[in-house]
């Protein structure tokens, strides 16, 4: 079975009522902390600066940026398909958003020197640091800012994606229990074969999650069990399950490529420094004091010509 596309991945992601992706599960406070950042720089802008959010997802800096700095005008883009204004609920900022679904940040069609700023927060990344800036950077006034939240290849985030990788890759592997699951479902397969790789799977010391295999094997319970009274809502179902789970898998492979070394920020950081952008970079702790959670790269600056 084919993983999905690449943006495919991501406009599945979005398309839930959600505002975050790259945070940890268990707690709230990288995103209290990004979000104190994106405001913090929200708030040194003048009223109604242009800003032009880059990979903007659902809209969450977009949201972080208005939320104390209600004049700014942001356009947002991504090359998923978005509409955060219906999906997302209880965020009133995003009515004020001009958002650009479907949109590559190497296909803008802004004029030069538009924007007062540009932000990032886990995204530009993904369409390559160092080149998407260099596209973008035109698109910014002289004395305009920019800040990027960039992945680092260190940070919790992406850590904890790497164990999420190997439990989707034991789910979608071929011949495996989702693969197996639809075919049963469809008459190929013998329901025995399932049972006997469920329990392998159980019983093999593999890296499992309540959050993934738990969620996995709760839905197949139920799609087995209803199959009996509703076979079509089932192999639906089935195959819903199986997308959602290979658009994960998807998503965090990406994420965890997106991840920036030492080295290819200072390969950034000559570039954009050629371009006559006055920048920096440094590590982003979610404690500074303490240098504790890794957050990932905070990459500001200033166009001077
Ligand atoms: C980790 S998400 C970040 C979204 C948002 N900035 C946030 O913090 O919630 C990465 C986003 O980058 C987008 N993306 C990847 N490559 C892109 C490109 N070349 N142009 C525009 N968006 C891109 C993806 O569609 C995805 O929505």
């Amino acid at each position: 079975m084919n993983q999905p596309q690449n943006t495919n991945a991501w406009s599945l992601y979005w398309s839930e009522d959600r505002l975050y992706s790259c945070v940890a599960q268990s707690s709230d406070e990288d995103q209290k902390a990004l979000n104190k950042l994106w405001q913090d720089f929200s708030q040194e802008l003048e009223p109604n600066s242009r800003v032009l959010d880059l990979a903007t997802g659902n809209g969450a800096v977009a949201d972080a940026l208005l939320s104390v700095n209600n004049t700014l005008q942001v356009d947002a883009v991504d090359k998923a398909s978005i509409d955060p204004k219906k999906i997302v609920t209880e965020h009133g900022n995003l009515l004020n958003v001009n958002f650009h679904s479907d949109t590559d940040i190497f296909d803008l069609s802004f004029k030069p020197t538009t924007f007062n700023a540009i932000t990032s927060q886990f995204g530009i990344e993904y369409a390559g640091l160092t080149e998407a800036s260099a596209r973008v950077m035109p698109y910014l006034k002289v004395a305009g800012r920019f800040q990027f939240v960039v992945h680092h290849v260190q940070s919790g985030i992406i850590l904890s994606s790497r164990n999420k990788i190997i439990e989707f890759e034991q789910l979608t592997q071929q011949s495996g229990i989702l693969e197996t699951l639809i075919k049963v479902l469809g008459g190929k397969s013998e329901f025995a074969q399932l049972e006997t790789l469920g329990q392998d799977y159980l019983k093999q010391d593999l890296i499992r999650s309540e959050q993934i295999s738990g969620q996995v094997f709760v839905g197949i319970e139920r799609i087995i069990n209803g199959f009996a009274s509703n076979p079509k809502e089932s192999i639906e179902l089935a195959v819903a399950m199986d997308l959602r789970v290979r658009s994960e898998l998807t998503r965090l492979v990406q994420l965890t490529a997106a991840g920036q070394t030492s080295d290819s920020m200072t390969t950034w950081l000559e570039t954009v420094s050629a371009m006559g952008i006055d920048a920096m970079f440094s590590p982003l702790y979610l404690d500074p004091i303490k240098q504790d959670y890794l957050l990932g790269w905070l990459a500001t600056g200033v166009r001077c010509k």
